[in-house]
């Protein structure tokens, strides 16, 4: 007799690294290396979670505190709104939230409805659970959601409705009078999980209030993390934000100690320094509007963001463009958009990483 394997896991493909910025910076001999194909934040943490984070290191030899409730309190305070500890639960990352989230509510033959061009990681959760998976395809060169299609997908096998909001990679909004008729339209039996991990970066009035669903105790499911705005992305550090019964079924998946120390008091700090968040939005979003102006000069078409990313569009294939820029010790990504292979996804970096990056482009351009 053999191992028995997983079919359902088997389908899934290992998560690789791509080319580190070490490697970059030796094969192309560059000084410095701008990663702007990951999502990080420009500014990295605050410095008092550095601190925070150093201090608590000389403990790692204990086992952190067995539950996450500091950080959930924590949580809930920085929120307001009247959110409790009860309505959080910690995860070491946002991809854990969303797992947490698949392996709660997902069993081989069900479904889950996503829109795609959108972030891959869902494709993995429901395959995981040998969910099927449902997708109601964004409006071409808009991206805009086709919320009746959502609503017309739904069948009584459907577990979760997934909405990446502000969308990866397109960085567009599900609006909220959108939101307002999801959440309304969807039968009891189904889980809308609003995937809002770069919601510190939105600018637009048009962003749903999605926490007060939560208090109204509809059934959603808001994924979060310090990856984005608190800038701890090597952290591992995320949460979802739910009704109490959701949250505390999900938090059933925990393992004892969960979460290492030295995230929890990374964690508190950050939660505590949010004018160092502050700081690296108004980076971002200045920084933004720097690289929109580049774009126009140099006649490209782009897609405005909500994001801290945003999609470009060149004359020729995107993949042969993030080849070139890497000799200029640039780092970014085609969209991953099968019918728009020139478009590219570029993270807003630092004032000198952006320039960096336009002024390398420019010169690709220039030789095309
Ligand atoms: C849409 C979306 N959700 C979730 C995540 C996961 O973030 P993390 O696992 O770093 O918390 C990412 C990361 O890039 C993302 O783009």
């Amino acid at each position: 007799m053999s191992l028995r394997f997983n079919p359902d896991i088997l389908a899934v493909p290992r998560m690789r690294n791509m080319v580190s910025k070490e490697e970059v910076q030796a094969q192309y001999g560059v000084e410095k290396v701008y990663r702007m194909s990951y999502n990080e934040s420009p500014l990295g943490p605050s410095p008092k979670a550095i601190a925070a984070m150093q201090e608590t290191a000389v403990s790692l030899g204990d086992y952190s505190d067995f539950s996450d409730d500091r950080l959930r309190q924590a949580l809930a305070e920085t929120f307001g709104r009247g959110l409790s500890a009860d309505h959080f639960v910690c995860s070491t990352s946002g991809f854990e939230a969303l797992e947490f989230v698949g392996r709660a509510f997902l069993q081989p033959g069900d479904e889950v409805i996503v829109s795609h061009p959108t972030f891959g990681v869902y494709n993995r959760l429901a395959r995981m659970s040998g969910a099927k998976l449902i997708d109601v395809v964004l409006q071409p060169e808009t991206f805009a959601f086709d919320v009746d299609g959502i609503l017309a997908a739904v069948t009584e096998n459907t577990r979760l409705v997934i909405v990446c909001n502000p969308n990866n990679p397109t960085g567009n909004l599900l609006t909220a009078a959108q939101m307002e008729r999801l959440v309304n339209g969807l039968p009891d039996h189904v889980l809308l999980v609003a995937d809002e991990v770069y919601f510190h970066f939105v600018d637009s009035p048009d962003f749903p209030d999605s926490l007060q669903y939560v208090l109204d105790g509809r059934n959603v499911v808001i994924i979060h993390t310090f990856s984005k705005g608190y800038g701890l992305a090597g952290l591992r550090l995320g949460y979802a934000i739910a009704p109490p019964e959701i949250a505390d079924y999900l938090g059933r998946l925990q393992r004892g100690f969960h979460l290492n120390g030295v995230a929890i008091a990374g964690g508190l700090a950050a939660l505590a320094d949010q004018e160092h968040l502050q700081k690296n939005v108004a980076l971002v979003q200045a920084q933004k509007r720097w690289l929109y102006g580049q774009y126009d000069r140099l006649d490209l078409r782009y897609w405005p963001s909500e994001t801290n990313f945003m999609l470009v569009e060149l004359p020729g294939a995107a993949e042969l463009v993030c080849q070139k820029l890497l000799s200029y010790g640039v780092m970014v990504r085609p969209a991953g958009i099968a019918t728009m292979p020139n478009v590219l996804r570029v993270t807003v970096s630092t004032p000198d990483g952006n320039e960096t990056f336009i002024n390398g482009l420019e010169e690709i351009l220039r030789q095309w």
